[in-house]
């Protein structure tokens, strides 16, 4: 009767008047689940080739309408009435985290979180960011020889960024340098079983592997034991003090904080490893990269202008930030795209927008998008380029990896702070190299389409020697 009833649900739905068009895919109940789960870049690319800017797919029981024309995201997004963030905000929290939140309330919660990232506090994680990356560089990277050191690009990077990040945001007098490797080991066991985490796909043995990483993760990130030797004011501190509000025992604030552990440490390190692989790989980006940052006189002031790093960076995340904004339409919903055409969302469907596919990969607005063009988000003149068109019509976006309205990321400056300093410091400090100077850049993991910046299929080696060493 479970499948019959599977099946029922299927054929029971059928297109009405002025809905986007429906394509429900061959396998019953499960649709498009697997080209979905396996490569959602390419499975989406299809179905707006198919059917254009909007469509409705049936994904694992669930019907999901996919909108790609940027220029409407906004409008439709800013009605928080109908369409709500929170249901598939706790659905993944709870299948990853196993976190339960009573009494959350998303809007005060960003309210906090935005407040945490602006001025005065701003300045302040920006410097304790940069000494912790300069006090990682000096502790774990740097050796007593002038011989060349081996590493792969992604984990030196994530491990550097991770690192930092922890300490600047979650750091106690308690941290220790073997510690900080356990909380990165276990850390990254766990990030590589996350999308089958969300997806409820992972095999037995791999979820004994996610589950031993949640459970030394939580003990490390104990807030009892943290609390203690958390510096007032902190990142940590201030969640603490949240977490015992909404009446949490000690058991969810551990699984809350891994929860903000990943949030706020998942995506600077891949982010790192695509901007220096692309600038390895590209050496007229490598070279205009390292001039701007080496003329710069204050290289670690904020009000230093580096429009091409930041054209690089932009370029290197248009490529790779790949999110998806999801949210639940609770009231049937009329949605009007750019050109002019108008379209009902069904309330209990889930609304799906993707800005990796369009504005960020439409080869209508980026000539040959998947080319890595370090001078994109330049014009002419050297200044920051915002102007993007489609067929004649200006782009409200050309990119958004931060994505937007309320899930736009409240740590952007933060992050793009820490990367620049990150870039600064490996081209100033070291002679950084391909060990095959033919290599490319290794393929994209289509899995993780949905969750954030990608992660490589593959990897860059590397070798790295201080620089100062070849001047004596
Ligand atoms: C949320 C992107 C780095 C803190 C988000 C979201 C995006 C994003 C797209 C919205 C996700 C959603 O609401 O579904 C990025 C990118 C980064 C980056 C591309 C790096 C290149 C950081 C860093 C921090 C941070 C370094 C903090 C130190 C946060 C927080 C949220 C968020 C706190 C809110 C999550 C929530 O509302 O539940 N980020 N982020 N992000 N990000 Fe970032």
């Amino acid at each position: 009767t479970g499948l019959l009833a599977m099946f029922y649900i299927y054929m029971r739905r059928t297109r009405r008047r002025n809905e986007p068009p429906l394509d429900r895919g061959r396998i019953p109940w499960l649709g498009h689940a697997l080209e979905f789960k396996n490569d959602a870049a390419q499975f989406l690319t299809r179905m707006k080739q198919n059917h254009g800017d909007i469509f409705t797919v049936c994904v694992a029981g669930n019907y999901v309408t996919v909108l790609l024309d940027s220029n409407c995201y906004d409008a439709v997004l800013a009605d928080t009435h109908s369409l709500d963030l929170t249901p598939y905000a706790q659905l993944l929290m709870e299948r990853i985290f196993s976190l339960h939140l009573p009494n959350h309330d998303p809007v005060s919660e960003k309210k906090r979180v935005a407040l945490y990232f602006k001025e005065p506090n701003l300045s302040q994680i920006c410097i304790s960011m940069q000494k912790n990356l300069h006090f990682l560089m000096t502790s774990e990277i740097t050796q007593e020889t002038a011989e060349w050191k081996k590493d792969k690009l992604f984990s030196f990077c994530y491990t550097l960024l991770f690192k930092a990040g922890y300490l600047t945001l979650f750091g106690t007098a308690n941290n220790n340098s073997a510690t900080l490797t356990e909380v990165y080991e276990e850390f990254r066991q766990f990030d590589k079983l996350l999308v089958k985490l969300a997806r409820q796909t992972l095999p037995r043995d791999e979820r004994r592997i996610a589950s031993s990483a949640q459970e030394r993760l939580w003990e490390l990130l104990c807030p009892a034991y943290l609390i203690k030797g958390a510096e007032a004011q902190s990142w940590l501190q201030t969640y603490l003090v949240q977490l015992e509000q909404l009446g949490l025992d000690t058991n969810m604030q551990q699984r809350a904080m891994l929860f903000q552990l990943w949030v706020t440490q998942c995506n600077a390190g891949p982010a790192a490893f695509w901007m220096l692989g692309f600038l390895l790989t590209h050496p007229e980006a490598l070279r205009a990269v390292r001039e701007e940052l080496q003329g710069l006189k204050h290289p670690l002031s904020k009000r230093e202008n580096t429009p091409v790093f930041n054209s690089a960076l932009n370029e290197t995340l248009r490529l790779t930030a790949a999110a998806l904004i999801v949210r639940e339409v609770m009231y049937d919903k009329m949605v009007r795209l750019s050109s002019g055409q108008e379209h009902l969302l069904r309330r209990g469907d889930r609304l799906c927008i993707f800005p990796f596919l369009s504005p960020q990969m439409d080869p209508q607005i980026h000539h040959e998008p998947e080319v890595f063009k370090f001078d994109r988000f330049l014009n002419a003149d050297g200044t920051e380029k915002q102007d993007f068109f489609k067929e004649g019509l200006r782009m409200r976006y050309g990119n958004m990896p931060w994505g937007t309205g309320s899930n736009l990321c409240p740590g952007r400056h933060f992050a793009v702070s820490a990367l620049k300093h990150f870039v600064f410091m490996i081209l100033t400090r070291f002679h950084l190299e391909l060990c095959d100077g033919n290599a490319n850049m290794p393929v994209v993991d289509t899995s993780r389409y949905g969750f954030g910046i990608l992660h490589p299929a593959g990897d860059l080696e590397i070798r790295f020697k201080p620089r100062e060493f070849t001047t004596r």
